[in-house]
């Protein structure tokens, strides 16, 4: 079975996707990762912004392996690394060519194959797995999302003002809202789910019965 979480930046997917994964004994994908390591991969082997084959050609080719939520690049981890805020701005640079998502959504599509998954990003649902049996699309509002954020990001000593984490995630939510393909969309078939005012294990627990019930409707329809 595959559950799909998609949604805005801070909406707290990563550590809902993950929690979820675990109760149900699935695996978990974090799609974020993957263009993160590919925008480090970039950069470290020095592809200009503008080499679009050049960074479609790293997508398919670069050796990196998500190993139970680390990220390895070429075998070192890089897990840290990827989240860093010079990472997350330039990161629009992988994630705006098609060409670059075509290749990471086939890298999905492998890592998924015939595997009980929850998968996280912004189109899931929408393009990397249109078929998938459960779909949700997690949301909270900007300033709680900024709040989560700027918790995140002082807590490991980062300079920042809430301000200033506010106006980086208005800037990503129009750049995921606004590329012409994987664009950050509701699925027609996925479930919206506001995380606001809800702690973690609330929407876990919410979440993890809209899937139980899904695979029962399921049994069911098979039977
Ligand atoms: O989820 P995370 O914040 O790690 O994602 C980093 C960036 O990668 C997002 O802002 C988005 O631009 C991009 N992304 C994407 N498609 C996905 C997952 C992430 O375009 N499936």
């Amino acid at each position: 079975m595959i559950v799909t979480i998609d949604g805005p930046a801070g909406a707290g997917k990563s550590t809902v996707a993950k929690r979820l994964a675990r109760r149900l004994e699935f695996e978990f994908l974090d799609t974020g990762a993957m263009y993160r390591v590919i925008t480090l991969a970039a950069m470290v082997d020095g592809i200009p912004w503008t080499d679009i084959a050049g960074l479609a050609q790293l997508a398919r080719a670069c050796r990196f392996e998500l190993q139970d939520s680390r990220m390895l690049l070429n075998g070192n981890d890089v897990s840290e690394a990827i989240r860093a805020p010079e990472i997350t701005q330039l990161i629009c640079n992988v994630a705006d060519p098609p060409e670059v998502r075509a290749a990471l959504v086939d890298r999905q599509r492998d890592w998924v194959a015939k595997r009980d998954v929850v998968t996280e990003g912004r189109d899931q649902g929408t393009v990397a797995f249109p078929d998938a049996e459960c779909k949700i699309f997690l949301v909270a509002s900007p300033e709680e999302r900024a709040q989560r954020r700027f918790r995140e990001l002082r807590a490991k000593g980062m300079d920042l003002t809430y301000e200033d984490v506010l106006a980086m995630q208005l800037d990503r939510d129009q750049r995921d809202e606004r590329r012409p393909v994987g664009a950050l969309r509701k699925a027609d078939d996925a479930i919206e789910f506001s995380t606001d005012s809800l702690d973690l294990d609330q929407v876990v627990d919410q979440l993890e019965s809209i899937v139980r019930k899904r695979q029962q409707e399921l049994a069911g329809a098979s039977s």
